[in-house]
């Protein structure tokens, strides 16, 4: 590769090599106000390394044409798209996905994707998102998989394997992009875009490990985010894209600007184009997306010394290196096959498999009096609700080239499950909003969120009389695909007040209300909580969604979706994260003065970390210990003995978290350190071991060591972070 590099590398003009460092997008999909004129031209003129939002074999195809036959040099261009959750099938939102604590089925669902895109011409995705979030106002935590650093960092390794396969240039693999770098999950008050600021040892502890975990998975590319990292932009830090990701880290890939990012620092108030671009180019930033900022100044940079002809071989390489490590200096149309195009898209395997992801990511939040399953024998059922009989919303945020029309509706799925047997009763009760100012900003597609020609109140008064004929009503409800997701921060986190009125209505009625709840984010449900009968919350769950709920909903699958994310009780504990740091004045039980806690809330979750019920009941063991007194690098063994004591075969994510009370820095009060997730028929019981070594209990010092401290160790097991068994050990050196 590198001679194969260099010996092109020193054909190339200086113009040639700028050329590679600009991405551009011909606006087929795009999230910013700015799109890219005169590509073709570009491309012509070697001005172009790469595009975005352009898919489909013949699109990709007279594109790269362009490149290869019309260019000086013939140098390929890579394809990009946001490939977030699946291409064309659309698999659950990666929070969802992360709810099913199941690496092999996220592994999957990131292959699938990897070979439905390049069966359209595409060969980079901007993916995986990795970036710890812990404000559920902030839209994006839709898009990452929650608030813990160790099962980020699974999961993050699960989906670089799964889009990257054994090597890059397989036909039907990607070159990942790991993003946002950095902490873009902490912006300021949960708003979009907002400055993040944060200690070094957060940082280190919390925030980088699933970066970190995205690189050592192999990943090809990273993507810088949009915000500040100690008061400079991303974009622009070198301390971040140097000294951290490829001195201390390694990372041998290239960098990308998040969309305009680098024109944004002028915003940031580092300067005019022309002085961003060369700071964000010596900062290690490699490929400018769509702002062409590096195009238009980079040259004029270099003659006033301003950046060096070495500064510019150095990005110009590494993307080069990409490209060469894709396979597509062999084979520029690798994956440009109108053949795979027909038979690896949207196939009845892609659909199955979407389906059973979907099942394990949902998370049973409360089933009283075993309420659910619902019972397929007979009966009636009133599913009401504005995301009942609606295929748009099932798919989420970031769903390019997904195709809502093809995805299955909650209604289809539980007329489609609940067979002849059971009578299913209709009617829609609210809109998603009755807030025309809210619902405006919602609305920027087609069939996205409107006013139904009908008042609020006769929705609402049909839905009870639909509700009044059946025996069991299901209410779909919860946010619209646009609610979560860039750009769609809320400082209010609860079920809109339209969807709400109808719910009181509903709960009226006396008839049980089964909560099918939809969301990109954690929700205050504290009403709901309290009146409805079942809440199973299914996200959103993709091109499947209205199979996979009915399948969940009538018990043909037992829901274990776990929460990687905490439930508040309200917005203003926010943030609210399970694995935080004790203060002085601990909360204990209840409203004491003079203790960290609230005058008019609790300081305790609606729902903790970890927290996810199931049709059965798993009840657990108390911890044994291999050793209680345990020296250097042994290996201590702890075992629970889970048994399944409910009446339903079932899976139980039995979770390992670990407290180190005493340190040379406070700690969290407990961190995830493990997990597995068994299998357990009806009284079935089963040993569930884990092994602990020293590894587990390092932590970052306050000089940024990673290392350990020899002590007393709380290790804990169990259902949820709140719920578990604990057993001490000491550990020395
Ligand atoms: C988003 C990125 C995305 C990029 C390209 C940006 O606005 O922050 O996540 O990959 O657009 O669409």
């Amino acid at each position: 590769m590198n001679t194969f590099i260099s010996t092109l590398m020193k054909k190339m003009t200086i113009d040639e090599k700028i050329g590679q460092l600009n991405l551009v997008t011909g606006g087929m999909a795009i999230t910013g106000s700015v799109t890219n004129n005169g590509i073709d031209d570009n491309i012509k003129k070697g001005n172009i390394g790469g595009i975005f939002g352009l898919y489909g074999t013949a699109n990709v195809r007279k594109a790269q044409d362009e490149a290869v036959k019309n260019t000086r040099l013939h140098i390929p261009m890579i394809f990009g798209l946001d490939v977030i959750h699946g291409h064309r099938t659309i698999f659950p939102i990666p929070l969802g996905m992360s709810t099913t604590w199941d690496l092999g089925l996220i592994e999957q669902a990131a292959h699938i994707a990897a070979k439905e895109a390049t069966a359209e011409g595409l060969n980079w995705v901007f993916s995986p998102m990795v970036d710890i979030a812990r404000d559920a106002r902030w839209g994006r935590i839709s898009e990452g998989s929650g608030e813990d650093p160790w099962l980020g960092g699974q999961i993050a390794g699960a989906m670089v394997r799964g889009y990257q396969g054994t090597s890059m240039k397989n036909a039907d693999a990607v070159m990942a992009c790991v993003k946002h770098f950095a902490l873009y999950g902490a912006a300021e008050a949960g708003r979009e875009y907002n400055t993040v600021d944060m200690s070094r040892i957060k940082m280190y502890q919390d925030y980088l490990p699933p970066y970190k975990a995205a690189l050592d998975a192999g990943a090809g590319s990273f993507m810088s985010s949009f915000n500040v990292v100690d008061n400079v932009p991303a974009t622009g830090n070198k301390w971040l894209l140097t000294d951290l990701l490829r001195k201390q880290w390694g990372f041998k890939g290239f960098v990308v600007s998040d969309y305009t990012a680098v024109n944004e620092m002028t915003n940031h108030g580092m300067g005019d184009l022309q002085t961003v671009s060369a700071l964000a180019l010596k900062a290690g930033l490699d490929m400018d997306m769509v702002g062409e900022g590096f195009l238009s100044t980079l040259k004029k940079s270099l003659s006033e010394n301003k950046v060096t002809v070495a500064d510019i071989d150095l990005a110009c390489r590494r993307v080069l290196e990409a490209k060469y490590k894709l396979g597509l200096f062999d084979n520029p149309y690798k994956s440009i096959d109108p053949a795979r195009e027909q038979k690896d898209v949207m196939t009845d395997e892609n659909r199955k498999a979407a389906r059973i992801t979907a099942e394990h990511s949902f998370v049973l939040l409360k089933n009283a009096n075993q309420i659910l399953p619902l019972k397929k024998s007979g009966g009636s059922i009133a599913v009401i609700g504005p995301l009942a009989d609606n295929k748009r919303d099932m798919l989420g945020t970031w769903v390019i080239a997904g195709e809502w029309e093809k995805s299955v509706s909650v209604l289809e799925g539980i007329k489609h499950v609940a067979g002849n047997n059971v009578q299913v009763n209709y009617s829609k009760g609210s809109n998603i909003t009755d807030d025309t100012t809210f619902m405006k900003r919602l609305n920027f597609g087609p069939g996205m969120v409107g006013l139904d020609a009908k008042a609020p109140a006769d929705m609402i008064d049909e839905a009870v009389k639909t509700a009044a004929n059946s025996d069991i009503i299901v209410a779909v409800v919860g946010e619209s695909q646009s609610m979560s997701g860039e750009s769609s921060s809320r400082s209010d986190i609860s079920i809109p007040e339209s969807q709400r009125n109808l719910l009181k209505a509903l709960a009226k009625t006396g008839k049980p209300v089964v909560i099918v709840l939809f969301n990109g984010r954690p929700l205050t449900l504290n009403w709901e909580n309290e009146n409805a009968a079942a809440i199973l919350d299914v996200w959103a769950p993709g091109t499947e969604a209205g199979n996979a709920i009915a399948e969940v909903l009538f018990g043909n699958y037992n829901p274990a979706g776990k929460l990687t994310t905490t439930f508040p009780r309200s917005v203003g504990q926010i943030p609210i994260y399970y694995n935080h740091l004790n203060t002085g004045r601990p909360y204990s039980n209840g409203p004491t003065k003079f203790k960290s806690n609230y005058l008019d809330v609790s300081n305790d979750p609606l729902y903790p970390f970890g927290y996810g019920l199931s049709y059965s009941k798993f009840t657990y063991s108390n911890v044994k210990l291999s050793k209680t007194n345990l020296k250097g690098n042994e290996t201590l063994t702890a075992t629970v003995t889970v048994t399944n004591t409910g009446s339903y075969a079932g899976e139980e994510v039995v979770q390992l978290y670990i407290s180190d009370p005493v340190a040379s820095v406070s700690r969290a009060v407990k961190e995830l350190k493990g997990f597995k997730k068994i299998n357990l028929q009806v009284g079935e019981k089963k040993d569930v071991t884990f092994n602990i070594t020293p590894q587990q209990l390092k932590f970052y010092n306050s000089q940024l060591k990673y290392d350990w401290e020899p002590g007393e160790f709380v290790i804990q097991v169990g259902t949820n972070s709140a719920e578990t068994k604990t057993a001490k050990v000491q550990w020395m050196r």
